[in-house]
């Protein structure tokens, strides 16, 4: 068992002081509301969801949904991508689908994303701007749509919307969960965005739960965005 004494000597000069002493305390209630709370997580996981967001700090996962911890399996990149070479994520995916058996994998974006203004901006950042060509790739592809918008602001607004979708669209396209929805496995694939203004997860109405709706459900929350007809 690890001590509960946090940090000894180094106490005083540890800049993580204050985290760890935050910790002591969350597991003191956490144990105080449920004195079996955390046996029965160390025993073992069984999420329901798998949640594909971005990194930012502002969008933690079981937080803003109102959950405790054990309840969603979470990978979170940069802007949210999910892209088709990227083994981190396919291997969280895959996992997430094939051993823990979750039913749900939302990809989570969020307006005012950093990631995406960058894009917008065609701003050079580093590194961090190949893995952004992603999104760039979303832009070019709704470029008409996004360019005929007035403000940057509603051009953010939308390329955090369709970036979600398009990266929902291409978990659906991951071999891990077409062949598990080719075996018959319960396995539903859906594209949230997240508002930092007031809290408030708008759902892109994006649900996927079998291969043959990719096309017309993409095409459906896409229609819902005002970008196609229905
Ligand atoms: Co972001």
């Amino acid at each position: 068992m690890p001590s509960d004494r946090p940090i000894g000597d180094f106490a005083l000069t540890n800049p993580l002081h204050d985290l760890i002493e935050g910790n002591r305390r969350w597991s003191a209630a956490m144990h105080d509301a449920d004195p079996n709370f955390f046996k029965n997580l160390a025993e073992q996981q069984s999420p329901k969801y798998l949640w594909i967001g971005c990194s930012d700090s502002r969008v933690p996962a079981t937080q803003i949904v109102d959950l405790p911890p054990g309840e969603i399996f979470v990978q979170r990149n940069v802007a949210n991508v999910v892209a088709h070479t990227d083994l981190n994520c396919l291997s969280a995916i895959q996992f997430a689908v094939d051993v823990l058996k979750v039913e749900h994998i939302i990809v989570v974006g969020h307006y005012g994303c950093g990631g995406i203004q960058a894009v917008l901006d065609r701003r050079r950042l580093g590194l961090v701007d190949n893995w952004l060509r992603h999104v760039g790739d979303v832009a070019q592809k709704h470029d008409r749509l996004l360019s005929s918008l007035e403000t940057m602001k509603l051009r953010n607004v939308r390329l955090c919307e369709l970036n979600a979708i398009e990266q929902a669209v291409n978990v659906c396209h991951t071999t891990t969960v077409m062949d598990a929805w080719e075996r018959g496995q319960n396995l539903s694939v859906h594209a949230w965005c997240y508002s930092l203004d007031n809290g408030h997860m708008n759902d892109l109405d994006l649900h996927v739960g079998g291969r043959d709706s990719v096309v017309p459900k993409y095409a459906h929350a896409l229609g819902r965005l005002g970008l196609l007809g229905e």
